[in-house]
Parts: C-alpha cells; sequence; structure tokens
C-alpha cells in the first residue's frame, strides 16, 4: 500500500523542530516506516537551491524568481525522494511542502493564485499531502523566539506584517480545507503540543486504516 504523507506548517518561530521529535517518537512507538525529509531542500540538489532560496543578500530577490526556485526544488525533491518513499509504502513527513508556497508567495508576496495552482498541477499533481499540521503561534511569540537564532535566513529577516500575513494565510488554508489541514495550538506547554499532535496522528492513523 502506498505511504501517507504528511506535511508540517507554520510560521517562523511556531516550534516545527519540536513537533518533529514529537511526530518521531509517536512514529516509532507505532513501528510506522518513516522518512523525514524538509523543504526547500530534501536532496542534495534541491538542497542548494535552499541555499539559493533563504541566503540573505544584496541583490533584491524578483518574487517569481523566488516562486519558480522552490517549485524547482520541490520537481527534484518529489521525483527523486517523496514518490519513490510512498511507492514502497514509507510514510513521508516534510518539514514544509505546498502549503508553504501559497502562503510565502502567494499570500504574503502576492503572487498570483492562479499561477500558483497551474505550477501545483503541474509539479504536484496528486502528490499533494493527504494530511497537514500548521504549528499556530502569534507572530510576537515566533518572533521572540527567531531574534535569539544565531542565523537568520532571508525570509527570518522579513517584516512583522509579512509574519502575519503568513501566519493568516495557514489559517484561511486551514479554514479553506478543513479535513486535510488540522491546526496544533503551538503557543501552548510542551505537554499539550506533543498531546494535541499525538492526538492527531492517532486520528490519521485509524480513519486511513479504514481506508484499507
Ligand atoms: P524553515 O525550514 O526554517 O522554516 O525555512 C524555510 C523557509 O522557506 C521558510 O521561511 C519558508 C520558506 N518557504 C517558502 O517561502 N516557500 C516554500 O514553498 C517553502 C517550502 C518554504
Amino acid at each position: 500500500m502506498r505511504g501517507k504523507f504528511i506535511s508540517l506548517e507554520g510560521g517562523e518561530g511556531s516550534g516545527k523542530t519540536t513537533a518533529i521529535h514529537f511526530i518521531r517518537q509517536w512514529l516509532d512507538d507505532h513501528k510506522i516506516p518513516y522518512i523525514m525529509t524538509r523543504e526547500p531542500g530534501g536532496t542534495p540538489l534541491a538542497e542548494e537551491i535552499r541555499q539559493l532560496v533563504l541566503t540573505p543578500r544584496d541583490e533584491s530577490v524578483n518574487d517569481v524568481t523566488e516562486l519558480l526556485l522552490v517549485f524547482a526544488a520541490r520537481a527534484q525533491h518529489l521525483a527523486e525522494k517523496i514518490q519513490p518513499a510512498l511507492d514502497k509504502g514509507t510514510w513521508v513527513i516534510s518539514d514544509r511542502f505546498l502549503d508553504s508556497s501559497y502562503v510565502y508567495q502567494g499570500k504574503a508576496r502576492g503572487g498570483d493564485i492562479a499561477m500558483l495552482d497551474q505550477l501545483a498541477n503541474w509539479v504536484v499533481g496528486d502528490n499533494k499531502p493527504d494530511a497537514t499540521l500548521v504549528l499556530d503561534v502569534p507572530v510576537e511569540l515566533g518572533q521572540e523566539r527567531v531574534v535569539q537564532r544565531q542565523h537568520q535566513d532571508r525570509l527570518d529577516k522579513e517584516s512583522f506584517a509579512f509574519h502575519q500575513k503568513v501566519r493568516d494565510g495557514f489559517l484561511e488554508r486551514a479554514e479553506a480545507d478543513p479535513k486535510r489541514v488540522k491546526i496544533v495550538d503551538a503557543s501552548q506547554s510542551l505537554e499539550s503540543v506533543k498531546s494535541q499532535i499525538e492526538e492527531q496522528l492517532a486520528k490519521l492513523n485509524e480513519a486511513w486504516a479504514g481506508d484499507c
């Protein structure tokens, strides 16, 4: 049976690293074969593209350039890593995927959504995530965590208003597709975040078991 594809999304400083740790624990406990990956990136070439996208630079980065780079990385990632794993029945957990493009390049940068839809159909096709967990935190809290980081990337350095649009964008994605996109309140205690994630994974696993 084809593996399940779960993406993890959220704004800067939403606690994805900790969430990934909880997800790993749950998958290990349930003896589910999986790979963890991330976007932009996930393969050597896609990781090189990640550097192009995220490195702070003096030259201003054109919005279309940024959009095409994230989709170029995604095409490589899908072909070389995600599809082969799913075909083998392995679950794929990706730290970010397509929703980030709609939110960052679409909502926050004001990109053309019809163009994003076309790229999504062309590059991703039917390989959309089966489920998406969005870690939601108020922008103030996310920003507090980001300023403590030693290295801030080009997108971390965007304005408060940009990050507010990112948060709103993810909440809108969840509202538009509540069956797939689940919100985790990541402003709560670690125990609460852990149990929210475990609860979502258990529900998904139960629903998918019923699909067989
Ligand atoms: P992160 O892995 O630390 O969250 O950094 C990845 C950054 O890349 C984050 O700021 C969001 C951004 N990004 C996009 O702008 N578009 C995309 O499609 C993806 C996958 C990520």
